[in-house]
Order: structure tokens, then C-alpha cells, then sequence
């Protein structure tokens, strides 16, 4: 089978495998590869989930897709959003080829780019993905760049990752800069999941979806506003950041927050923990802190 009929569906796509194979993380999307059913998966996660955005998410996350120029019938090619995003927020969307290890992930937010997957999800299974995909990243996380506030938001956060990987070059013990860094990346991690990916904020007086896991998922967009299985606290820092999670499921627990100002301001104390020392033993649990993120944060501080 050649490359031109197998698609970039996820897990499938022989043009990713290959450029895993030679190493390359940042890739080109090659549009033609798309199959009559990669654009088939597109329209119709796009046409069942439009009236569940127009219902739960937030008005930026609504005014980002008007101003992305979204197309509803087709994959979006990444170009064509840049043009438009970049004039709004800096911000644009990279073509990665799969897993950006922690610290080169943030580092891309804080130079405004945002490591996008190309491949999208079986069009026979649209429902559960537990890999990002195109839709989860364009439609789920791009519209939210569109807003200044929200992109400074990310920004900070490779800000912050920075700063971690600077003070844990100043550890001489190994073991204890080891330790240390593991912690402070589980912090981060959870912050980014419990805001970033799964948020909830409050939206002219209504409760809304900002959280781009939940913006990419037909069913958790209502859940997690509708469901009284799901726990809706106010965003506590001193919480979330001790606070395990698991990704097969539907989330039973999230935080909310006042504004995007408000989450910025999360983000500066986020950084101030750090400087104090308040992160470094955070409680044990997910998410796994993988070998290659830790390499990519130690390598980072080291070098600078
Ligand atoms: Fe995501």
C-alpha cells in the first residue's frame, strides 16, 4: 500500500512513521495525503459538535472559530490558519509528527508556536482517542490563541518552564535534582490539565467550556457542564497542583476559573511557588513523569 492511499489517520499513517523513524519532529503537513475519509472523519466530528460549542463553550472559544475562518467540510491546512491567527496573538500552529517531550513543548509555547498533530482519528471511531489528533488540536485548542490573554497565558507557561529548568541546573546532587525536577513537571502537568486542556470558567454570569479536551470531545462538552457525577470546584493552586488525574475516562473533578486574566494571574503564582520551593514535593500519582521529559528539561537548563 503507498503512501497516497493510506491517509494520515492516527496511529496509521505511514507518512508519520516514517518521519519518527528519521528522527524529524517538526514536519510539513502533506495536505495531499489526506484520504476521502480523513475528510469525512473532519466533517462530521465538526457537524455534530457545532451546536455543543455554540451551547458550552466560552464566547472567545466561539469568536476564535469566526475568526480562524474554520471550514466545516474540510481538514484545515495549517497555513491557511496562520494566516489569520498570527496577526491576532503571534501565536501560530506547528506541524509536529507525535509526542513533544515536556519541556520542548512548552519552550514552543513560549515562542509563541503551538506543536499541532496532523493526523486525525478513524472516521469509524470518532468518539475515543486517547492521542491528540487535528481535530483535538485545531478545533479544540486553536480558537482559543486567538485571544491575547489566553495566548499570554501559554507564553508564561514556557516562561515558567524555563525557570524550572534553570534552577534545577543549580542542584549539584544529581539524585535531588532529579527528584526535584520531577516534581515541579508533575505540578506543571497538572496545572496544564486542569486548566488549559480541562477548564471550566465562569462566562457572563454562566459556567463555560474553555478546556480544550473537553472543547474536542462530543460527549464530555456536555458532561462536564451538565452532569451532577462531575465535582466543579473554584481553581486552587495548592489543590490542583496536588491533584492526580487519570485520561481513559470522563473527568469526575474540575476547577474553574473568574477569567483568562484571572488564569494569568494563577500562572505568575504557579512561578512563585516554584521560586520558593513550594512545588518541590508535590503528591505522587499521575501523570507519569517520562524519562524523555525530564532529559528534555535537564538538557534545556544545562545549556543555558
Ligand atoms: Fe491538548
Amino acid at each position: 500500500m503507498g503512501t497516497a492511499t493510506a491517509g494520515l489517520t492516527t496511529t496509521k499513517a505511514p507518512f508519520i512513521e516514517e518521519a519518527k523513524a528519521n528522527g524529524e519532529l517538526y514536519i510539513r503537513q502533506p495536505y495531499e495525503l489526506y484520504s476521502e475519509e480523513n475528510q469525512e472523519a473532519w466533517r462530521r466530528l465538526y457537524d455534530r459538535i457545532l451546536p455543543r460549542w455554540r451551547k458550552y463553550a466560552n464566547h472567545k472559544f466561539l469568536e476564535g472559530i469566526d475568526k480562524l475562518a474554520l471550514d466545516p467540510h474540510n481538514i484545515p491546512r495549517l497555513e491557511d490558519i496562520n494566516r489569520f491567527l498570527k496577526p491576532l496573538s503571534g501565536f501560530c500552529a506547528k506541524a509536529v509528527s507525535g509526542y513533544v517531550p515536556a519541556y520542548v513543548f512548552f519552550d514552543c509555547l513560549r515562542q509563541r508556536a503551538f506543536p499541532t498533530t496532523i493526523t486525525i482519528r478513524d472516521v469509524s471511531k470518532l468518539d475515543y482517542l486517547p492521542e491528540p489528533d487535528i481535530f483535538h488540536d485545531v478545533a479544540g485548542h486553536v480558537p482559543m490563541h486567538t485571544d491575547r490573554v489566553f495566548a499570554d497565558v501559554l507564553v508564561r507557561f514556557g516562561e515558567v518552564a524555563r525557570l524550572a529548568a534553570q534552577m534545577a541546573c543549580e542542584i549539584k546532587n544529581e539524585e535531588e535534582r532529579i527528584r526535584r525536577l520531577e516534581s515541579i513537571i508533575k505540578a506543571m502537568a497538572r496545572f496544564f490539565w486542569f486548566t488549559i486542556e480541562f477548564g471550566l470558567m465562569r462566562d457572563n454570569g454562566d459556567l463555560k467550556v474553555y478546556g480544550s479536551g473537553l472543547l474536542s470531545s462530543y460527549g464530555e462538552v456536555a458532561h462536564c457542564i451538565e452532569s451532577p457525577e462531575v465535582q466543579r470546584f473554584p481553581f486552587q493552586l495548592e489543590w490542583v497542583v496536588n491533584q492526580y488525574f487519570e485520561i481513559h475516562h470522563y473527568q469526575p473533578l474540575l476547577f474553574i476559573v473568574d477569567s483568562f486574566d484571572h488564569l494569568f494571574s494563577r500562572v505568575d503564582e504557579l512561578e512563585h511557588w516554584i521560586k520558593e520551593g513550594r512545588l518541590n514535593h508535590v503528591s505522587p500519582g499521575e501523570p507519569n513523569v517520562n524519562e524523555q521529559d525530564l532529559k528534555s528539561f535537564l538538557s534545556a537548563g544545562l545549556s543555558n
